[in-house]
């Protein structure tokens, strides 16, 4: 089985952050979205991966990947170009697929109970395609199964306005070479995409069985700047303790932090986790870091209160506001203009943007 991963789009909803790179390569607990997709398929066994590429970020992305062998696995390049639906993305794989079936991961997704067992449950059955449900409370808003009592899928609808049920589609897929052939078939949808709902419709209606599988754990589509910060909770909630860096003796450091080697937390900073902070990142003295907060590399943090945030990385962050519920982009400069913030700041800010607060 082959894995593909697609990572086109062009990210409208993460500006600005997406203005200077690819939604896939935002990290989530100091690691970019698109690895977590990248190490769900090499745990599934699963080292033949495509990645899709749009026309946004593709040096980023071939930069940070390359050719797959820091994970374990083999990585071909395959150029999408224009975004015309997911359904097209994954017939640009079609050459790369050949006879094989294969796991569809959209890049931007994460989940955190990995995909064994959808892949294993595709295997042991004669089906044309394997997706994986999860209940939503906005079921207008994804692609909807409806399914009998025994799982087996009776229909799919890509955002219906009367959907027949709460099963969302979430963005993991297994595919049998048939697909190519459904997806030759369609038609834009309203919204002028190739709908791989549609697509596996169309595989329902020629006969083929469709697996489907409850994903009980959480699954986040990191598309908006709150679902990265979501996402981020999730994955800290479950991280360990490990202090690899430098904890000056007079600073304090209670709960779940990860420090990498080469950061410190400075005397008279307070860090309490469940925190991330990655290598070359200073904690300065009067600065507070708090709960599900991730500080990208090179990151110099002096005299802020900050909480529930995630920072890209190269930044520096010099006022002593406080900051929550915030993403700021790479290169960011956050200082104070006069005196103390008196209530917290939430911000979006963008790759090489100054703040002056
Ligand atoms: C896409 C799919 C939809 C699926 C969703 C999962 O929606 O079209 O069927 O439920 O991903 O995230 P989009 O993100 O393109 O609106």
């Amino acid at each position: 089985m082959k894995g593909v991963i697609l990572s086109g789009g062009t990210g409208t909803r993460l500006r600005p952050i997406t203005h200077t790179g690819p939604k896939q390569l935002v990290p989530v607990a100091n690691k970019p979205v698109l690895e977590y997709a990248i190490e769900d398929l090499k745990e599934a066994g699963i080292t033949e991966i495509g990645i899709i590429l749009g026309n946004v970020g593709r040096e980023e992305i071939q930069n940070l990947v390359g050719d797959g062998s820091k994970y374990g696995v083999d990585v071909t390049y395959i150029v999408q170009g224009n975004p015309l639906g997911l359904a097209h993305a994954a017939g640009c794989a079609r050459e790369f697929v050949g006879d094989d079936d294969f796991v569809m991961y959209l890049g931007d997704n994460i989940l955190n109970q990995g995909i064994s067992e959808l892949v294993e449950s595709f295997k042991a059955g004669d089906y044309g395609a394997g997706i994986s449900l999860q209940h939503v409370d906005n079921p207008q808003q994804f692609g909807i199964a409806d399914v009998d009592v025994d799982g087996n899928v009776e229909g799919l609808v890509e955002k219906p306005d009367d959907p027949p049920s709460d099963l969302a589609l979430i963005g993991i897929y297994v595919f049998s070479p048939a697909v190519f052939d459904a997806i030759d078939r369609l038609e834009p949808s309203w919204r002028g995409e190739l709908e791989i709902t549609d697509a596996i419709q169309l595989l329902l209606e020629d006969g083929y069985k469709i697996d489907s599988h409850v994903v009980e754990g959480w699954w986040k589509d990191t598309g908006k700047p709150g679902d990265i910060l979501e996402a981020n909770r999730l994955v800290l909630e479950s991280q360990k303790r490990s202090l690899d860096g430098t904890v000056e003796e007079g600073a304090e450091v209670n709960g779940r932090v990860q420090l990498a080697r080469s950061a410190t937390i400075e005397s008279g900073a307070v860090v309490r986790g469940p925190v991330s902070i990655a290598d070359d990142v200073t904690i300065e003295d009067g600065s507070y870091v708090g709960p599900y907060t991730s500080i990208g590399e090179n990151t110099r943090i002096a005299g802020p209160h900050i909480e529930n945030t995630v920072i890209v990385g190269e930044s520096e962050v010099t006022t002593n506001g406080r900051i929550i519920d915030s993403l700021i982009g790479r290169a960011a400069q956050v200082e104070s203009a006069e005196g103390m913030l008196p209530e917290g700041r939430r911000m979006v800010v963008g790759e090489n943007s100054q703040l002056h607060l």
